[in-house]
């Protein structure tokens, strides 16, 4: 799959909570190009400070022309990115990663929690437009609270599909996690589980997924410092004992391939 290093121009700097924040960029090849799970390198700053680019999965696709990553601020580079104004101009690396194998003839069920919610949007997007019935694809979404989930309910609902929220603290939707509501909720035999977001999280969802006897795709979040298989920093162990480099074999995984907490 074709993949591109190019000049993105920011288009929209939204802050959606007090840490989360929502860049668009006009970048449209990588547009054209992204498929719901891969990820994109963002170079933070034009100099050598931090050298490193960053990875984001992909949020959004929007017109073949615009791509949209969601974040927190919690270090250096997402601080600089929250900085980021209008019309200045950014090198993104991608379409990188394999993203989640689509399988439109079956019902779905996506789980997102904190970040991992991101690459949950674009995922939504092309189920809804594959699927006759949109609000039969059930969307769960997590986080700590309200401010960190409602912002972005509404882009869900959007496509017509049926959100369910889950928050720690229990100011919006179900008091609990993801997986209570997972547990709680009846889903066709069949039924494709996608998930994304810290790995406690994807642990207890396959978990479930399993006990309903129901596949699942995982997209793992993990520290990337090239995100082309050059730097061998982004390793995860297999189910098989061998180790795989989340940056080329994934992000997204069926999740029995790999190993998981006991
Ligand atoms: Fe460098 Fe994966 S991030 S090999």
């Amino acid at each position: 799959m074709a993949q591109f290093q190019e000049k993105a121009i920011v288009t929209r700097v939204e802050q959606l909570s007090d840490e989360n924040f929502r860049i668009s960029f006009t970048s449209p090849q990588i547009a054209k190009e992204a498929r719901p799970g891969q990820f994109v390198m963002v170079r933070t700053v034009g100099g050598s400070d931090p050298l490193l680019r960053r990875p984001f999965s992909v949020h959004q696709s929007l017109d073949d022309q615009t791509v949209q990553i969601y974040f927190k601020n919690v270090g250096r580079g997402t601080h600089l990115m929250s900085q980021f104004r209008l019309g200045d101009e950014v090198s993104l690396l991608g379409p990188l990663g394999k993203g989640f194998t689509i399988k439109s003839d079956r019902p779905t069920c996506l789980v997102g929690g904190g970040l991992g919610i991101a690459p949950m949007l674009l995922l939504t997007k092309r189920l809804a437009t594959l699927n006759k019935i949109p609000a039969d694809i059930r969307v769960i979404l997590g986080g700590r609270n309200a401010a960190e989930v409602h912002p972005l309910v509404a882009d869900f609902e959007a496509y017509g599909v049926t959100v369910s929220v889950a928050t720690d603290d229990g100011s919006l939707g179900e008091k609990g996690f993801v997986t209570d509501l997972l547990n709680k909720i009846s889903l066709p035999e069949d039924t494709l589980i996608y998930t994304c977001g810290p790995d406690a999280m994807m642990d207890a969802v396959y978990k479930v997924a399993k006990s309903k006897k129901l596949s699942c795709q995982v997209s793992v979040e993990k520290e990337m410092a090239c995100g082309v298989g050059a730097c061998l920093g982004c390793c995860k162990m297999k189910a098989n004992g061998e180790y795989t480099h989340v940056c080329i074999n994934g992000p997204v995984y069926n999740a029995e391939e790999l190993e998981w907490e006991k």
